[in-house]
Parts: structure tokens; C-alpha cells; sequence
């Protein structure tokens, strides 16, 4: 099918991805999850550099959330074994591939090693051309709570009166401060939720649901989703 004009424009500026199906694509291949969550970074990996090649400034994703504890220990390991060799790369390399870092969630449970690699790439985080933000032990909930909590604390301090608080406000006190939200978030896999992923942010985001498995992902369904984006009408509430 020929794109339509509208389907050629600029991509989404920044694109959420809830990196979902890892499990299910190793258990069809007899192999233990975590190589279906090494075969999901290998999917990150082809979908940050395609996000590079097509201008989008920035790429959020899912990689750990708040409920993931829950999951066996070697399954922990081995996502955060992924995350650190993936970060310890993404730092050598950084100036050649564009790419800088955020972490949305707390990350004072992640261990120490891992901790430390988050804050030495986020500080060596200046202008790139793609921006991407990790989700790590991140929760929607969660993170509009620690917002409130901190912003209670701004009050008790005197910096701010309750009656401040607009919805601009609150968002400085979010992990995603100084990002713009959403326009997309794709979600793999079949599933259809949104699982305390970007609660406050997906306000107005069109969310696109698709039948593959994130391992599985490739630019083309990067593509694809984008193509759904330009042709869903955007009214932000209006007529
Ligand atoms: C959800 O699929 C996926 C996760 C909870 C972990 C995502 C982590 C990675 C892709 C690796 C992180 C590393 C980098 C470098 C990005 P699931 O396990 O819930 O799948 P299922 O629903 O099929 O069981």
C-alpha cells in the first residue's frame, strides 16, 4: 500500500514502548526467559538506532517496573545483568551512536554497580540526537506519589502554598520533568493495557496495541505504528 502524504510527515517526537512478550517468545522456543529478555534487548537495540535514523528525539521504555520484583530471582538477575552490560556499552560508545540517558523510577533499589552507571550516563547526558529514558523499577502510581510527597515537602519548607499547584507544576515534580509527553505508545504483543506505565504523561497519547512479540519487533513495525499515529485525527478534547 503507497504511504499518504500525511503518513510521510515528521515521526512522533517522543515514542513510549511497553517492551512486553519476552517470556512468551522464549517459552515458544523451549528456552528459559531470560533468553527472551536478551532477545528483547537486542530488539531495543534495533529500535534505538531506528528511532535515531528517523529524527524521533525521544524514546521511553519500559524495562523494570515496580511489579517486576515479584518474578524469580535468576529472571531479576538476568534483566539486570542486561541492563549493565547494555549501559556499560551505550558509555563507550556514546558520542559515536547520539545517544543519552534518563532513568524514570527509584532507583535506590537497583545495586550499587548498576546505580553508579545509571548516574554516569545521565551525567554525561548533554544534547544528542535521541534522548532515551529507561522506565527501572518505575510505576505510574508510584511516581505521582513521590511527585506529591516532594512537593508537600517544598511546601512544609515554605518554597511553595498548596494553592501554587497547577497540573505544570506538579509535572517539574515527576521523573520526566523537561520531557514532552508521549504523542505514541506502542505496546507489543497482543495485550491491551497500560499496565502504570506513564500514567500522568499518556494523558492525550494515541496508543497503538499490536500482535508481535517484542523480541520480535523490527523497524518495520516501528513504521507501521507511526503510519496508525498519522492517521488517527488528534482533537485533545476539542471538536
Ligand atoms: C516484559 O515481558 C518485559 C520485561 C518485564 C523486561 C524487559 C527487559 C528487557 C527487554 C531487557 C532490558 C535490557 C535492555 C538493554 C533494554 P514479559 O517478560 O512480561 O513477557 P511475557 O508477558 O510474554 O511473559
Amino acid at each position: 500500500m503507497a504511504l499518504s502524504e500525511k503518513e510521510t510527515l515528521a515521526p512522533p517526537r517522543h515514542i513510549a514502548i511497553i517492551m512486553d512478550g519476552n517470556g512468551r517468545w522464549a517459552k515458544q522456543r523451549g528456552l528459559p526467559r531470560t533468553a527472551g529478555h536478551a532477545a528483547g534487548a537486542e530488539a531495543f537495540r534495533r529500535i534505538a538506532n531506528h528511532c535515531r535514523a528517523l529524527g524521533v528525539k525521544y524514546l521511553t521504555v519500559y524495562a523494570f517496573s515496580t511489579e517486576n520484583w515479584k518474578r524469580s530471582q535468576d529472571e531479576i538477575s538476568g534483566i539486570m545483568r542486561l541492563l549493565r552490560r547494555y549501559l556499560e556499552e551505550a558509555l563507550r560508545d556514546m558520542e559515536k551512536n547520539r545517544v543519552c540517558f534518563r532513568f524514570f523510577g527509584d532507583l535506590s533499589r537497583l545495586s550499587p554497580e548498576l546505580q553508579k552507571l545509571c548516574r554516569d550516563a545521565e551525567s554525561r547526558s548533554e544534547e544528542y540526537d535521541v534522548q532515551v529514558n529507561f522506565c527501572l523499577n518505575y510505576g505510574g502510581r508510584d511516581e505521582i506519589v513521590q511527585a506529591a510527597r516532594r512537593f508537600a515537602l517544598d511546601v512544609q519548607a515554605g518554597k511553595h502554598r498548596p494553592e501554587e499547584l497547577t497540573e505544570a507544576m506538579l509535572s517539574t515534580y515527576l521523573y520526566s520533568r523537561d520531557v514532552p509527553d508521549p504523542e505514541l505508545i506502542i505496546r507489543p504483543s497482543g495485550e491491551m493495557r497500560t499496565s502504570n506505565f506513564l500514567l500522568w504523561q499518556s494523558a492525550y497519547s494515541e496508543y497503538v496495541f499490536m500482535n508481535v512479540l517484542w523480541p520480535d519487533f523490527a523497524p518495520q513495525h516501528l513504521d507501521e505504528a507511526i503510519a496508525q499515529y498519522h492517521r488517527r485525527n488528534r482533537r485533545f478534547g476539542g471538536a
